[in-house]
């Protein structure tokens, strides 16, 4: 691949604020083995193992949703990797493989031996059926969409269900004939063994997908599986996270001293209040001031760890540092390349005053993990464009991941538990490499007073309009044109700033905002009287693709 065309995949695959993690974990210049918390009372589980269905998260998240714990791991994990987990029940996803082809994914031995209840959705069901001495039969069409589904039988994961309703199908092959043991509970007009189970053995497949929205009562299903067949209790909540997580953040940590980079984000904030809560002040963060930030945000972020919630905080404000070495510099790489450099030193420069440290904390969350469990490490891509030289080898710490398997929305609930406000715990991504990839062109302190000014305008209006939550982000771009305008009777030639506000799940793709024409006129007129340098305001209609979020 050529190197233009990875930095566009590494770009598009960033995420909101992962910034500061970023820059330290290529900056480890030894590999370090991630501490793997061993949480001393592992809640209860039920592993989904992933055969590459597009639906495959989504089944660990439903079943989160119910208050039970679940973790999605790759067909072929080794078993020792989650045998400390208190394991009630494997769930078997859907998969674009035929059992049939040579090759394909296979069931793992101890799903079987560990005799606990088995759920095989799809794919699932067809490699259950087929390990048991069930045939499946290969089909070159496909069956996509609604099919209704006919109970036959009562079967406990239908209770509480209608005898008939719509289910979501996506399959070529199906199960023929049904494995020993096995009765049929239900077809569909499709399929006529939809449903099987050998219910002494607690073995159940379903050749829908209830993990979807379109399947009626699918969460009704996946909650008669987990919690009448594989006996879960439903306690998994934010409060308990926080009560197993301090408890084995304590045991891990013990007497030793830990550090933590906060940049302002969700989840640096969420794993640093987490680890200060239980082990106190011998956790210091850093929080770097790269002269890069919103209006106010260098405050607002030190007042509210360092007074609030009273986390040893050092700040340290390195504006002219990093001003000083971007001078000059316009390609939007080379300012990421020298921001991530400059805050590797300056952080480097103060963790070696701290002394003797063992830990360093990071806000890597779920959806990162898994990306580099199951399909390869791409993770380690994400980082590529901030490769920028490690730390020396006298300092390697070993990583404290304490949100590595929650969802954004989990991290979110546990923010609010700890008591964080939610300015922090709902804020917009912010990149890393902030205001300067908001700047067209070379990045100088005039430029930077403008576009703080008018995107404080921006921010001021997106929040009394009450969309600042529904909204991925709201900001404003300084671009580098100037243009002729008129103010009073007089001839001006000023900035034109760009306001981008976009509607988005992820950041991989995004809808710029509808907003109502007066609120934009709004945003418009205060800018134009507000901030002298500018005389026009545009705003961005493009989605992305084609464009990005961020203008470099
Ligand atoms: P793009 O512009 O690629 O942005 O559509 C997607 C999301 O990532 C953020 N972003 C970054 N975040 N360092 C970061 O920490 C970066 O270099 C960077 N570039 C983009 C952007 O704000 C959006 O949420």
């Amino acid at each position: 691949m050529n190197s233009d065309k990875k930095n566009e995949i590494d770009r598009i695959r960033t995420s909101g604020d992962n910034e500061v993690a970023a820059y330290l974990e290529v900056a480890s210049t030894k590999e370090v083995d991630p501490v793997y918390l061993d949480v001393p009372n592992s809640p209860e589980t039920i592993i989904v193992i992933d055969y590459g269905s597009q639906y495959s998260m989504l089944i660990t998240r439903r079943i989160r949703e119910s208050n039970i714990y679940s973790e999605l791991v790759p067909w072929d994990i080794d078993f020792d990797q989650i045998s400390h987990l208190n394991i009630k029940g494997f769930i078997l996803s859907g998969g674009p493989d035929s059992v049939s082809t040579a090759g394909s994914p296979t069931l793992p031995d101890f799903v079987i031996n560990s005799k606990l209840p088995v759920l095989g959705i799809c794919y699932g069901m067809q490699l259950l059926a087929q390990s048991l001495g069930g045939e499946v039969l290969s089909s070159s069409t496909s069956e996509y969409g609604h099919s209704m589904l006919s109970i036959d039988e009562d079967c406990p994961l239908f209770t509480g269900l209608p005898a008939n309703f719509s289910v979501w199908m996506s399959h070529g092959d199906s199960v023929k004939s049904l494995p020993d043991n096995f009765r049929l509970n239900a077809s569909s007009d499709s399929a006529p063994i939809a449903v099987m189970s050998n219910q002494q053995n607690h073995f159940y497949g379903i050749q829908f997908h209830p993990e979807v929205i379109h399947t009626e009562h699918g969460s009704d299903i996946l909650n008669n599986f987990t919690v009448n067949i594989a006996g879960c209790t439903q306690n998994w909540t934010a409060a308990s996270f926080v009560d197993e997580a301090v408890e084995a953040i304590k045991a891990e940590v013990g007497d030793k001293q830990v550090i933590c980079a906060l940049s302002g984000g969700v989840d640096s904030a969420v794993a640093a209040t987490l680890v200060h809560k239980a082990i106190g002040d011998q956790l210091t963060c850093i929080f770097v001031n790269n002269g890069l930030l919103r209006k106010d945000e260098a405050n607002r972020v030190i007042e509210t760890f360092n007074n609030n919630i009273g986390i040893k905080l050092l700040d340290i404000n390195a504006t002219t540092e990093f001003l000083d070495k971007l001078s000059g510099v316009t390609d939007p790489e080379s300012k990421r390349m020298i921001i991530g450099e400059a805050f590797i030193r300056v952080f480097e420069k103060k963790a070696k005053e701290l002394g003797e440290i063992d830990f360093i904390v990071q806000g890597t969350t779920y959806p990162d993990v898994i990306e580099s469990e199951t399909k390869g490490s791409t993770s380690a891509k994400i980082k590529t464009h901030h490769n920028v030289g490690g730390l020396p080898e006298d300092m390697q710490f070993s990583l404290i991941e304490p949100l590595r398997n929650l969802f954004k929305d989990e991290v979110r609930a546990v923010g609010t538990e700890l008591g964080l406000p939610d300015e922090i715990v709902h804020r917009q991504p912010f990149p890393g490499p902030g205001l300067a990839i908001r700047i067209m062109g070379e990045v100088t302190e005039e430029k930077l007073n403008i576009l703080r000014a008018s995107d404080w305008v921006v921010m001021d209006e997106i929040k009394n309009a009450d969309v600042y939550y529904d909204l991925w982000q709201s900001f404003a771009i300084l671009t580098n044109n100037r243009t002729v305008g008129v103010q009073g009777d007089q001839r001006t030639y000023g900035y034109c700033i760009a306001i981008r506000c976009v509607a988005a799940d992820d950041a991989m793709t995004a809808d710029w905002a509808r907003l109502p024409n007066d609120l934009l006129a709004k945003i418009s007129s205060r800018i134009v009287n507000e901030v002298p340098e500018v005389n026009r305001v545009v705003y961005d209609i493009t989605s992305k693709p084609p464009g990005t979020i961020e203008w470099e």
